[in-house]
């Protein structure tokens, strides 16, 4: 009874938020007003662009530029869930380079034709375990997954527990348009178990695992380094395996 009352309060409430996303959709003057005063090289492309339909919120740009600072133009390799256009595609060969090992995913076959060598598509489901673990058999383990997909909680939270487990040590996974777990018809709803904002503060009681001794809900605790969370974008930095952590006292006590 409970759950169907909290059910139907995110329904009545989640309806105006989602014409709010409609109502957030920034005219061309509008995007550019929000650019920033030093844009990074992600930021400068994602403004540049004259060829496939990339679509962001503004404010992943400096995001994206900061946590993706150390991979510019290196051989990484980069798995993106959600191609539609295939314009991020393109942004992150701009950004990484010539040397970078580029794959995304999209349920929709129409995709596959949207990308040019030597970026990649594989078409299947993010909801698929056995989909994923055939892409990571031929990725390798990446160094940046970013899920950009369907922003269904429960093919977040599958994505999640299949791809971050292959990640390399010290790599990056970042999930986006985190405010879907908010809104039923993504499988939301306020504080709702199993949504990926509740994903990502069960990643931050994981990482704390060392004092609370409860064991992780998703990721080794010693796997998860860092859990950063902005609006609507999150990006874990998945550890080395990292040691348990320990203080120390340097200096000396005033007399
Ligand atoms: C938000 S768009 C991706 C936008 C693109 N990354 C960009 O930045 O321009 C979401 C994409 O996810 C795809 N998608 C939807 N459900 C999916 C699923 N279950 N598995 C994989 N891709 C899915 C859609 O077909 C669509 O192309």
């Amino acid at each position: 009874m409970r759950n169907l009352i909290a059910k139907a309060i995110d329904v009545v409430l989640s309806k105006p938020r989602g014409d709010i996303y409609k109502e957030m959709r920034l005219t061309p003057e509008g995007a550019e007003a929000r650019r920033s005063a030093s844009p990074g090289p992600i930021e400068e492309l994602f403004f540049a662009n004259q060829g496939r339909l990339v679509h962001k919120w503004i404010h992943y740009l400096p995001v994206y530029d900061r946590v993706l600072a150390p991979y510019h133009q290196k051989p990484i390799t980069m798995l993106e869930i959600g191609v539609s256009k295939g314009g991020s595609l393109e942004l992150w060969r701009k950004f990484f380079g010539p040397d970078a090992t580029i794959y995304g995913i999209d349920i929709d076959p129409a995709c596959a034709k949207r990308v040019d060598p030597p970026n990649q598509v594989r078409i299947g489901s993010q909801g698929d375990p056995a989909f994923l673990r055939k892409v990571l058999a031929e990725t390798g383990p990446p160094d940046i997954i970013l899920d950009d997909g369907s922003h269904i909680s429960s093919h977040q939270r599958i994505s999640f527990e299949v791809l971050f487990p292959a990640l390399k040590p010290g790599g990056l996974y970042m999930i986006e348009d985190l405010h879907t777990a908010y809104w039923p018809r993504w499988e939301g709803g306020y504080r709702r178990a199993g949504t990926g904002i509740e994903l990502v503060k069960a990643l931050i009681d994981d990482m704390h695992g060392w004092h609370h001794g409860r064991g992780a809900r998703f990721a080794g605790r010693e796997w998860v380094q860092s859990v950063e969370i902005h609006d609507s974008i999150a990006v874990i930095t998945k550890g080395a395996p990292l040691p348990a952590p320990g203080h120390f006292s340097t200096g000396h006590t005033p007399e």
